[in-house]
């Protein structure tokens, strides 16, 4: 028996922000983020929108895509680091949004690999017979991180433009702002007979520089949990050393796609499609250079949607397989590194 994704969905988020609308509300330019990081334009979810109103959408898109009634869902494993709330998790509010049985929903946060560990995670439940559907989400909403609340104007639905003053404070954030978007997707997973489906993970944790990316403030560290001072610093934005992570990202992705593929004995030139994090379209790029591999074997989406932490590696996966990168019989490896820091790879037959 192997694990097999049998269904895929993905919503992002309803608003759609080019970096020409970016720079409206702070000092970069469209040729900066492209150049440096791929990326397009992203989505950013209405006020209102939570993180478990986009699992929820991608996730019955994913259902309808396998043919599955929510029924037959017995196990749900919800990945964020944006979660609704402190707590609970998104797993709890996700079953109650779907309707599902009081089957278990658990939540994971191994932020940019929480699809990644998901997967495992959903594997060693259909493997022990714990389950024999497992829902399997990732989402996020990271416009709650960003410093401006003039969230209509950027929208093109009011006037009312930050003062110079407020955009010379949303430059200083301006290397985080830019990368992000809102997204949820969602895979149906099941176990059946045969070759197809998951062969085997390698999944790494190691917190020594958690500092590198991190949101320092809103939790235990500190007493009270959160307070006015820590948002007069705007410590609710993501501290981030991006080059630290990029250098750590460009080092270790291609020293754990080895990895895997030498546990599972299959050479790295025979992967057909890499789906790996869209943290950074240059960072994929120099993957496939040290992997000495054709860039073209990597799917990337990052231009159209940013940086979607959980949700990016369900909403690669899905498209390439819609738009018909990956067929059946396809050798697909899965990659990421994310905050924590936590890093993987996996390979699947599709
Ligand atoms: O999934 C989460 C994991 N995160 C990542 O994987 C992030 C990995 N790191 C990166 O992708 C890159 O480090 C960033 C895209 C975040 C930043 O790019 P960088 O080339 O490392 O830029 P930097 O922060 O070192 O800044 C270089 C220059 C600075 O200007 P000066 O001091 O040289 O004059 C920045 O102020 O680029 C400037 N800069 C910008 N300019 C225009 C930084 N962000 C921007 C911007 N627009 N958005």
């Amino acid at each position: 028996m192997r694990t097999r994704i049998v269904g895929t969905g993905f919503v992002t988020g309803e608003n759609r922000v080019t970096n020409h609308d970016l720079q409206r509300m702070l000092d970069t330019t469209d040729d900066w983020i492209r150049e440096r990081t791929g990326v397009e334009q992203r989505y950013y979810a209405e006020q209102g929108t939570t993180t478990s109103d986009l699992g929820a959408r991608a996730a019955e898109q994913a259902l309808a895509d396998a043919g599955v009634p929510k029924e037959a869902v017995d196990l749900v494993i919800f990945a964020t680091m944006t979660p609704d709330f402190y707590f609970p998790g998104c797993g709890g509010l996700l079953q109650q949004k779907l309707g599902l049985r009081t089957i278990p929903a658990i939540d994971i946060r191994q932020q940019c690999t929480g699809f990644l560990f998901g997967l495992s995670v959903a594997d060693a439940f259909l493997k022990a017979g714990q389950a024999k559907t497992v829902l399997l989400v990732g989402a996020e909403i990271h416009s709650g991180f960003m410093p401006w609340g003039q969230w209509d104007f950027l929208f093109g639905r009011s006037a009312q433009g930050p003062t110079a003053d407020e955009k010379a404070l949303y430059t200083q954030f301006r290397d985080r702002a830019v990368i992000f978007g809102d997204a949820g997707a969602a895979a149906v997973l099941r176990a059946e007979p045969g070759e197809r489906g998951l062969l085997g993970f390698a999944l790494h944790s190691d917190g020594a520089n958690h500092e590198d990316l991190f949101v320092n403030t809103g939790g235990m560290a500190f007493r009270p949990y959160m307070s006015e001072a820590h948002l007069r610093e705007h410590r609710q934005m993501p501290a981030m050393n991006g080059r630290s992570v990029y250098r750590m990202a460009i080092g270790l992705l291609p020293e754990v796609i080895r990895e895997v593929c030498a546990a599972q004995n299959v050479k790295v030139e025979e992967i057909d499609c890499f789906i790996a994090h869209q943290a950074n379209l240059r960072i994929n790029e120099a993957m496939m250079r040290a992997l000495k591999l054709p860039e073209e074997r990597m799917f990337n989406n990052i231009q159209r949607y940013g940086n979607t932490t959980a949700a990016s590696i369900p909403l690669a996966y899905h498209e390439a397989r819609k738009q018909g990168r990956i067929k059946p019989g396809s050798l697909v490896c899965f990659a990421g590194l994310g905050s924590g820091f936590h890093w993987g790879a996996a390979l699947m037959r599709e």
